[in-house]
């Protein structure tokens, strides 16, 4: 972040920079007077809000969006009324898209009767030609079109579409740049998300990501470690690692580092306290990472690991790279080296040709590994992927049997082991007051279960030790000691 006296360094006489991040800076202070102005006009601040859809990295880019909406003078709200609304959108599953499109049909009544209000679309559901087109066609009163690749333009972008009539849209198919120092804002003071790489080299058959994040990249990880170094000064005492596969972590560095390394680079860093991460592919996941995480003080005891679907035969139509046989010896292996772990996966159910048996197979996964959360889809065919061409003699109502005969032992195994610390103390991070009841804050244990307990605001941010009194399925209720 830029200090006072290097913002007044920036001549917006001069042409804006090429470097970057130099170049967002300038853009984020011509931004400011372009607010500054917009604000004076109409008597009063201007205001933005921006709805996220979809997974951590989209919760991440969102608030990075946010940081920079802050930063050149718009007060954030949670109401689609504002004056700039963005929408980060998802496009893992076509619900995400129908969702947006039933949004901005909402929005576009709002800015008829608010002709100053904008409107930006940006994310995963952008990086398709064919969504572009659509809203081009029929949203044409979108104002701004980015994707996910080019979001640390946001400032340069909003200068563009305040300067013009006509609908901006600046999307890049894929990138192998990475911006460093910009703002971001912290939805919580004491935790948060840090992108260690971007994009995914998978191509399991059936997903968009690949396609809409593009190629796997790894930040250095001396910015990696600069960047939590920066956030525990500010407060934060657990980070979520973020990448699509952070097992792949460093393989395409320049000077190659494991992720089971760069762990415990983090390990070391003084005032952090908890270290999480997300999200694991079985194929990559290694002996090494399981010491690490055996013998760590810091890394919480959970891992998500997706299962996808338990028939070798659909696994392998999946793309996945492993078998069924694998991941149960490697979840097996994983419980053996640190008994007190909880696993959680994703699980989707009719993939093409995936049978009322394939799903039998699944869940006998399910009641080997006894997740304690499982992540349950039905597949969502995405235009682009090799599952998109694939039939699938198997009807929607057989696929709606299945996913609820899983549904039922994913329950039933989950409540049992959550249940299993029921009497014991642990350590918990409160992380808010209790939406419902606001005598009790919630609080998250080191393997993600959620624990509501009797306590105040005060709470908020600290490790606290709980007994966990009574277990109610997915989270106890409990008292602290
Ligand atoms: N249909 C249904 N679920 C999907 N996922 C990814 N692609 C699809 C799809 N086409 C699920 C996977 C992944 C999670 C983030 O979303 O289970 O792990
Ligand atoms: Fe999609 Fe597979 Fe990459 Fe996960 S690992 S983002 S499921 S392609």
């Amino acid at each position: 972040m830029l200090k006072a006296t290097d913002w007044d360094k920036i001549d917006l006489n001069l042409a804006p920079p090429i470097e970057e991040p130099m170049r967002q800076y300038y853009f984020m202070k011509k931004a400011r007077e372009i607010v500054a102005e917009e604000s004076r006009k109409l008597g009063r601040r201007l205001t933005a809000d921006g709805e996220t859809f979809g997974c951590q990295m989209n919760a991440k880019d969102s608030e990075k969006l946010i940081g920079i909406l802050e930063e050149i003078g718009f007060e954030m709200i949670d109401d689609e009324s504002a004056d700039l609304v963005f929408y980060n959108t998802c496009t893992v599953r076509d619900n995400a898209n129908q969702r947006v499109y039933g949004r901005l049909g909402l929005v576009h009544s709002m800015k008829k009767k608010n002709p100053h209000k904008r409107i930006a679309l940006c994310g995963c559901m952008m990086q398709e030609p064919t969504v572009i087109e659509k809203i081009q066609k029929s949203y044409s009163f979108v104002d701004l079109i980015f994707g996910t690749h080019n979001i640390y333009k946001f400032a340069e972008l909003l200068v563009a579409m305040y300067s013009s009539d006509r609908m901006i849209i600046d999307i890049w198919k894929d990138t192998d740049k990475i911006v460093e120092d910009l703002p971001a804002q912290r939805k919580y003071p004491f935790k948060s998300g840090v992108n260690i790489m971007y994009g995914c080299n998978n191509f399991c058959s059936y997903c968009i990501v690949p396609y809409v994040r593009g190629r796997e990249r790894s930040r250095n990880p001396k910015d990696i470690i600069r960047e939590i170094e920066c956030l525990v000064d500010d407060g934060v005492v657990e980070v979520m690692l973020l990448g699509q596969n952070v097992n792949s972590y460093g393989k395409t560095l320049d000077e190659p580092m494991s992720f089971a390394e760069l762990l415990q680079e983090v390990e070391k860093i003084e005032g952090l306290e908890r270290i999480r991460f997300m999200t694991s592919h079985p194929k990559d996941l290694s002996d090494e990472l399981i010491q690490v995480m055996k013998h760590s003080r810091k890394i919480c005891r959970h891992l998500h690991l997706p299962l996808q679907a338990g028939a070798t035969r659909i696994l392998t139509a999946m793309n996945r790279r492993y078998t069924k046989e694998q991941y149960l010896e490697l979840a097996q292996k994983i419980r053996r080296e640190i008994p007190d772990i909880s696993l959680t996966t994703d699980i989707i159910v009719g993939f093409p040709g995936e049978t009322a048996e394939d799903v039998d197979e699944t869940i006998e996964v399910v009641k080997a590994v006894e997740y304690d959360n499982a992540f349950t889809f039905i597949y969502s065919k995405r235009t682009g992927t090799p599952a998109a061409t694939m039939p699938n003699p198997t009807t929607d109502e057989e696929i709606k049997e299945n996913f609820d005969r899983l549904l039922k032992v994913v329950q039933e195994t989950a409540r049992k082991r959550v249940g299993r610390l029921t009497g014991e103390v642990h350590s918990a991070l409160v992380e808010e007051c209790n939406e419902h009841d606001n005598t009790l804050v919630s609080g998250r244990l080191s393997n993600n279960t959620i624990v509501h307990f009797p306590g105040d605001a005060s709470l908020i941010g600290k490790i606290v030790e709980v007994r966990l009194v009574e277990s109610h399925g997915f989270y106890y209720i409990g008292e602290l000691q």
